[in-house]
């Protein structure tokens, strides 16, 4: 075994935001049951649902509330989180399997703008457009436009937002991870073969801002809500006056388990673009305990731990829980193999296209060639180490990027007692008016390189630096790389990494 030591100095990540990560490590069940969309009835297409153990085809926060367990960590959390589950279509075989979830769910609870305001009870709402299969806010092989110019640009209508509000996270922990919301459509399997050796995270962002009053939910179930101009951030419409906590979901598909198969990856609701990707809140927090949280819950960490007003459980206690399926429902395969999609959907192209037509419309552009935006790193320079994901707080970092340069080498080697270092030379301003405070923290990262397995210990430290009107945060991270052949030890702990996934919520 040979040490390294290297310092890496992750560059300046915006906003010392409060936030905490909700962690759902177990999935309450995979069933065709919306009751958002579809109460009381089947759903059309399959979702994979976290959270309490009451979810059912009907049913209000109260039911939520009184379940005697819930997937996710916090016992004071029964909310209800779901989304469309994703599957593979193998072409040789034309049959469908659902695609194994990494590490459950993760709701980020990202507590932006002033007085803040808790879900009420029964406060519901959806974020995504199941139908939409093309995207309509720019060109989706570029990056978007820096969120400064989006009001000029005239890209801050909620169509706009809304979209803007979907992340297709290329995953390949060897390399700086992607920014988050920095690709909006799901790409092809080639794509995803050649770069995206850990799977693919989606994400989706809720909208933050809310009428108010007795307006919990409505016909649509968007439109009590509203995003800020700047989907996570910045100021939210007039109508929409009270700000919530701003809701994130991150869920990892293990694409990468198909490299040596043909096929398609393709979403419950028969979408192989990503931007008909949605998903769906129930309000079921104790509503004291989450105004509380928002409150008292200042730590940037993002550590439920960290939060004096929870009471946190186990991973085996949260993955215990599970939903009872209606009759109807309970002896339908969801996983696979299988000759189609659960409910019968159909693969479709075309946007408004119905479900279950037994035809769609060819795309334009032919099956698996979706855009190309290429792999690039988040624009904070974050590591898969970091509390914060990608870039969530890329605004802050828009003014910061300027004064930052970073230097990224990577070096390997395949001999068994090879050195796998991560380098990284930064140059960072000199802190306008720092203020101080430094905490640190650890997580743990297994990296492949060739045949060499690395296993790397991060530990951070946080230097608050005072500028403009919203503070910055430098993360100076400390990576000590200890290299060792590719023992048999080695590989199964970073399988054991990997089945968690989320390696940033690992301390
Ligand atoms: C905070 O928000 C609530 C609505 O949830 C509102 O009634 C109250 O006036 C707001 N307070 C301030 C100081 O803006």
């Amino acid at each position: 075994m040979l040490k390294s030591f290297v310092a890496v100095s992750a560059g300046l990540i915006g906003g010392a935001h409060a936030f905490w990560r909700m962690e759902c490590p177990g999935r309450v069940g995979v069933a065709r049951i919306d009751p958002i969309v579809n109460p009381g009835s089947v759903s059309m297409h399959a979702h994979s649902i976290h959270g309490s153990g009451a979810f059912a085809e009907t049913v209000t926060s109260a039911d939520l509330v009184n379940a005697d367990c819930t997937s996710c960590r916090v016992t004071q959390d029964k909310s209800a989180y779901w989304h469309p589950a994703l599957y593979f279509k193998d072409s040789d075989t034309g049959e469908f399997e659902l695609v194994e979830q990494v590490g459950g769910m993760l709701a980020y609870y990202l507590l932006y703008g002033d007085n803040i305001t808790a879900f009420p009870t029964n406060f519901r709402m959806l974020s995504g457009t199941n139908d939409r299969r093309t995207y309509t806010a720019g060109d989706p092989s570029e990056p978007d436009p820096e969120k400064s110019l989006w009001e000029s640009l005239g890209q801050t209508d909620q169509d706009t937002l809304a979209q803007r509000a979907l992340g297709f996270n290329c995953l390949n922990y060897a390399k700086t991870p992607e920014g988050t919301l920095y690709r909006h459509y799901l790409p092809d399997k080639a794509y995803l073969d050649a770069n995206c050796a850990d799977g693919i995270r989606f994400e989706i962002m809720f909208p933050s801002c809310w009428k108010g009053g007795d307006e919990t939910d409505s016909d649509d179930h968007k439109s009590h809500v509203a995003f800020p101009d700047l989907v996570m951030t910045g100021t939210c419409p007039d109508d929409y006056p009270v700000r919530l906590p701003s809701l994130m979901y991150e869920v990892i598909w293990n694409t990468a388990d198909y490299t040596s198969r043909n096929g398609e990856f393709v979403i419950a609701n028969g979408d192989t673009t990503g931007y008909g990707y949605h998903a769906d809140f129930i309000m079921g927090w104790e509503e004291d305990v989450l105004q509380s949280a928002v409150t008292t819950c200042t730590s940037d960490t993002g550590l439920i731990e960290d939060c004096p007003v929870f009471d946190v459980v186990t991973e085996s206690v949260a993955e215990s829980c599970e939903m009872t399926l209606p009759d109807a429902l309970a002896k339908e395969d969801v996983e696979g193999p299988m000759s189609g999609l659960p409910g019968g959907v159909q693969i479709n192209y075309g946007d408004g296209a119905v479900e279950t037509a037994s035809t769609s419309a060819a795309p334009s552009t032919s099956t698996g060639s979706n855009p190309t935006l290429t792999y690039a790193p988040g624009a904070s320079a974050s590591n898969s180490a970091s509390p914060l994901p990608g870039d969530v707080f890329k605004e802050s970092v828009v003014s910061a990027a300027a004064a930052v340069t970073t230097t990224t080498t990577i070096i390997t080697s395949s001999s068994s007692d090879a050195v796998v270092g991560v380098e990284a030379i930064a140059t960072t301003p000199a802190p306008v008016a720092a203020t101080s405070a430094t905490e640190s923290f650890y997580s743990t990262q297994y990296v492949t390189n060739g045949d060499v397995v690395s296993k790397i210990l991060w530990e951070e430290e946080l230097v608050y630096v005072t500028q403009l009107e919203e503070q910055t945060v430098t993360v100076t991270v400390t990576s000590t790389t200890v290299v060792g052949g590719p023992t048999a030890a080695a590989r199964r702990r970073r399988r054991g990494a990997h089945m968690h996934g989320h390696g940033h919520h690992h301390y």
